[in-house]
C-alpha cells in the first residue's frame, strides 16, 4: 500500500501566505508541515509516497526531490488544471497501488495508519474514511453511520443540534484502487461533495472510523497559529526542534538573547536567530531561524518564518509575517498577516 499526498490546492483562505508556496509547505514550528507529515508516514512503514501538486509544484518537488533524504521514495502527480480532491487523486492513478493510502496534506493529525488498514480489511469495503470528533460540526459535513460503521450519508453544515453525529470527514481514507472508476477525468471534482456521495448512492462500500488523538485543519489564519500553541503545549507528539532550556522554552543554535529580554513560555526560539535587549517574546511565539528582532520589542501569540527583520520597539500580537521580511521600527501590529506579495490585516 502507497500513499497519496493532496498538496495542490491554492489554499485561498491562508492568502497572502499561500501567494508564494502550497499550502503543506507552510512552516509548523520552523519546518515545512510537509516534512513532517513524510517522517510521520516513513515511521509507520509507508516508503512509497506520492505527492499530488498543482499550486507552486516546483517549491514542493525541488524541496523533496526522490525523497532519499528522508528515506523513502517519492514520485509527484503533476495537475495541468486544478482537479479537485478527487480529481487529483484520479490524476495520479498510474502511480497507485491496489489499496492506497489518501491525506489531505493540511492536516495535522496523529492517526495510526496500521489501525485504518485493519478496520478497512475487516470491514471490506470499497472506501474507509477516518473520522475525527469536533465540538461543533456546523462548519463541517457531519456523518451518519449504521451499527456496522458503515456511511449512510454526511450532511452538510448542519445546525449543531440537528447534526446526526460529530464525527467529521478527517481528509484521510484507504481506498481500492477500483473506486477511482467513480471519478470522471479532466475536470475538477471534489471526493467530499461529489465521489463519497455517489458511493454513498450506489452502494459501494463506504466506511468510517473514528482516528482518536490530536486532529487539526491548518487551512485558516486562526488554525494556523492555534495549531502552534497546541503542539507548543504537547498536544501532539511533533517535535518541538532546539533545547528546552526552561520548561516551554525551547532555544535553537547559535542564537543571541540580549540583555534583560524575557521568554514567556511557551516560545520556540529558531536557530541562530538574534533578540534584543528588553524585548519581551511569547507566551505564544515562534521565532523562525535567522531572525533579527531588535531591542524593545514584544511578540506575543505570533509566528515570524525565517529570516524576518523586526526593529526596535515593534509590538506585534497575533501575527503571522512571512519570510525575510522587514518591519519597521515603533509599529504596532494586531492580527497581521503579511507576506512578499501581500498584507492582510484584520
Ligand atoms: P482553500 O482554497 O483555502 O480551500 O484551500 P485548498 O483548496 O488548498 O485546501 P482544501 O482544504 O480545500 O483541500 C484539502 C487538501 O487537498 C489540501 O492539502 C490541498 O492542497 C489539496 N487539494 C485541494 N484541491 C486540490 C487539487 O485540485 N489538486 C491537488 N493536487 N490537491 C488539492
Amino acid at each position: 500500500m502507497n500513499a497519496l499526498l493532496l498538496a495542490g490546492g491554492l489554499g485561498t483562505r491562508l492568502r497572502p501566505l499561500t501567494e508564494t508556496l502550497p499550502k503543506p509547505m507552510a512552516p509548523v514550528v520552523n519546518r515545512p508541515w510537509l516534512e513532517h507529515l513524510v517522517e510521520r508516514l516513513r515511521d509507520q512503514g509507508i516508503r512509497d509516497i506520492v505527492i499530488a501538486v498543482k499550486h507552486h509544484p516546483d517549491k514542493i518537488r525541488n524541496h523533496f526531490g526522490s525523497g532519499k533524504k528522508w528515506g523513502v521514495n517519492i514520485r509527484y502527480a503533476v495537475e495541468k488544471t486544478l482537479l479537485g480532491t478527487a480529481g487529483a487523486i484520479r490524476n495520479a492513478e498510474p502511480f497507485l497501488d491496489d489499496r492506497f493510502a489518501v491525506f489531505n496534506a493540511d492536516i495535522v493529525h496523529d492517526v495510526n495508519i496500521a489501525s485504518l488498514v485493519r478496520f478497512h480489511e475487516t470491514h471490506g469495503g470499497l472506501v474507509t474514511i477516518g473520522l475525527t470528533e469536533v465540538e461543533d460540526p456546523s462548519h463541517y459535513g457531519a456523518v451518519e453511520q449504521d451499527g456496522e460503521g458503515r456511511i449512510l450519508r454526511f450532511v452538510e453544515k448542519p445546525k449543531k443540534e440537528e447534526a446526526p453525529s460529530r464525527r467529521i470527514n478527517a481528509g484521510i481514507y484507504v481506498m481500492e484502487k477500483r473506486a477511482l472508476a467513480y471519478i470522471p477525468t479532466e475536470r475538477e471534482v471534489s471526493i467530499e461533495r461529489e465521489t463519497f456521495p455517489l458511493l454513498i448512492r450506489e452502494g459501494a462500500g463506504v466506511y468510517g472510523t473514528l482516528i482518536p488523538g490530536f486532529w487539526m485543519d491548518m487551512g485558516t489564519r486562526e488554525r494556523y497559529r492555534t495549531l502552534h500553541w497546541e503542539i507548543l503545549n504537547r498536544k501532539t507528539g511533533i517535535p518541538i526542534p532546539g533545547e528546552e532550556r526552561s520548561s516551554g522554552i525551547w532555544v535553537g543554535r547559535n542564537c543571541r538573547i540580549g540583555k534583560g529580554a524575557l521568554l514567556i513560555p511557551p516560545v520556540l526560539i529558531g536557530d541562530r536567530a538574534e533578540i534584543g535587549d528588553r524585548s519581551i517574546i511569547g507566551p505564544y511565539a515562534v521565532v523562525g531561524p535567522n531572525c533579527r528582532l531588535g531591542s524593545g520589542v514584544r511578540c506575543s501569540e505570533t509566528i515570524l518564518w525565517e529570516g524576518c527583520v523586526v526593529r526596535d520597539e515593534t509590538h506585534l500580537h497575533q501575527c503571522v509575517i512571512g519570510c525575510g521580511l522587514e518591519i519597521g521600527s515603533r509599529q504596532i501590529m494586531h492580527q497581521a498577516v503579511m507576506n512578499r506579495l501581500g498584507v492582510m490585516e484584520a
